[in-house]
């Protein structure tokens, strides 16, 4: 696999595979435990130029291809999902977007904090009733002068508490994904309340929230696109948004399988290490398979959109296939581990917590397999 990575790509693999090591494995445990990532890692993803991998170097970003993305997100995931999260939302989908989608000033003015840490983005699609139906959100953004109003709740944002711009879908014309607009809204804009969301089963150290918007004020210059094309907006998004969730569940299964394979080697049962079991033996190999078939997936994917051919389809089924193997992985690693997979000292019981989320957002395992379905067939059956 590795024959075909560049200089510059294994170097930046390898800077990423230390920082993890640094920065984020010695404390995800007790971000965890504590229910907190400590906000200075954002300072710090932001040094190594981690927040401004492909964004032009002119906007503040640190340039790369999108394969260069990927391994970085394989690592960051293979540290912790909710710090692989936080690049995948703030960079992935909102100032992807806006290098995309934003006029030469927007640009300027969003872009240089989002990839300096001196600001963080959410993406503010999903809604309490709008999940996978994201066509069918009830926000609403009513014209007043120059300016719009936006009214309307946000429900499951990552970065959402820590955010000082979100990049929020709201209606401004008729039913359908045809009358939705994108606005880049300022955090402390008046109107704009936030509540963090406890007790989630993983990704206890990340900022989720929800976002209360009740007439916030952002003028026309704020809207990111054409009205009316919103939902195109998240839907480019999302489609590059899957593979960097996949990669991460490539890194999320990846260390599960490392840390079965050392914990099988140490721990001894009827007088030989478990390791020296077939039965355990095919937890690992069939780990092992897993991981690399995902990696496989992604980077065909990450492939594809770098050439600027179709990728969505082949996006849907890395997303798909990497999130099932990471929980598989995960669920794996706990029995190898065995009682000590289910304390959090170990850190396999984290891994299946936060794994379990990799099938849900981003859209579904089943909506990914709609998708598919859908390409095969042309027939939507949604
Ligand atoms: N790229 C560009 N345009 C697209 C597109 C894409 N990938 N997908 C759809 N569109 C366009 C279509 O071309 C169509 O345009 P026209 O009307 O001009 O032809 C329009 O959008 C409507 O398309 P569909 O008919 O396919 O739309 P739909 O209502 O049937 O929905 C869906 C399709 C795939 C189910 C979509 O709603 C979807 O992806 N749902 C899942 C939502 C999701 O992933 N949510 C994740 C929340 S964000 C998150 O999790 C981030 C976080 O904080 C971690």
């Amino acid at each position: 696999m590795d024959l075909t990575l560049t200089d510059d790509q294994q170097s930046l693999r390898d800077l990423a595979r230390d920082w993890v090591d640094r920065e984020v494995v010695p404390n995800a445990a007790a971000w965890d435990r504590e229910e907190l990532v400590d906000r200075a890692i954002v300072g710090k993803l932001a040094e190594v130029g981690f927040l401004g991998m492909g964004i032009n170097e002119e906007y503040g970003g640190s340039g790369g291809d999108f394969l260069s993305y990927v391994l970085m997100m394989e690592e960051l995931g293979r540290g912790d999902t909710s710090i692989r999260g936080i690049v995948s939302v703030s960079l992935g989908l909102v100032s992807k977007s806006i290098q995309a989608w934003g006029t030469e000033e927007q640009k300027r003015q969003w872009l240089p904090d989002l990839c300096s840490g001196a600001g963080l983005a959410c993406f503010g699609l999903t809604e309490p009733g709008t999940g996978s139906d994201a066509g069918s959100l009830v926000s609403r953004a009513v014209r007043d002068g120059d300016d719009w109003l936006i009214t309307g709740n946000k429900l499951f944002i990552t970065n959402g508490t820590w955010a000082t711009v979100a990049l929020v879908f709201a209606r401004t014309g008729g039913p359908g994904g045809k009358g939705i607009t994108a606005f880049l809204v300022p955090t402390d804009s008046p109107g704009f309340e936030r509540r963090e969301i406890k007790g989630k089963l993983g990704l206890r150290g990340q900022a989720t929230a929800e976002l209360i918007l009740t007439d916030v004020r952002v003028p026309d210059s704020h809207r990111l696109g054409e009205e009316g094309s919103g939902f195109k907006i998240a839907m480019t998004a999302l489609d590059k948004g899957r593979i960097s969730v996949a990669a991460g569940c490539v890194g999320l299964a990846r260390g599960c399988l490392e840390a079965s394979v050392a914990y099988a080697g140490e721990r001894t049962q009827f007088g030989k290490p478990i390791a020296s079991y077939q039965l355990v033996q095919e937890m690992l190999s069939d780990m092992a398979v897993d991981t690399e078939a995902a990696r496989l997936m992604v980077w065909r994917a990450a492939d594809l959109a770098e050439r600027g051919e179709p990728f969505g389809t082949a996006a849907s089924m890395a997303k798909l296939f990497a999130s099932e193997a990471s929980v598989r992985a995960a669920n794996q690693a706990v029995q190898v581990f065995g009682g000590y997979g289910y304390v959090d000292e170990f850190p396999v019981g984290k891994a299946l917590r936060d794994a379990r989320v990799t099938t849900l957002y981003e859209g579904t395992s089943q909506i990914q397999k709609l998708l598919i379905g859908r390409a095969l067939t042309g027939i939507n059956a949604f």
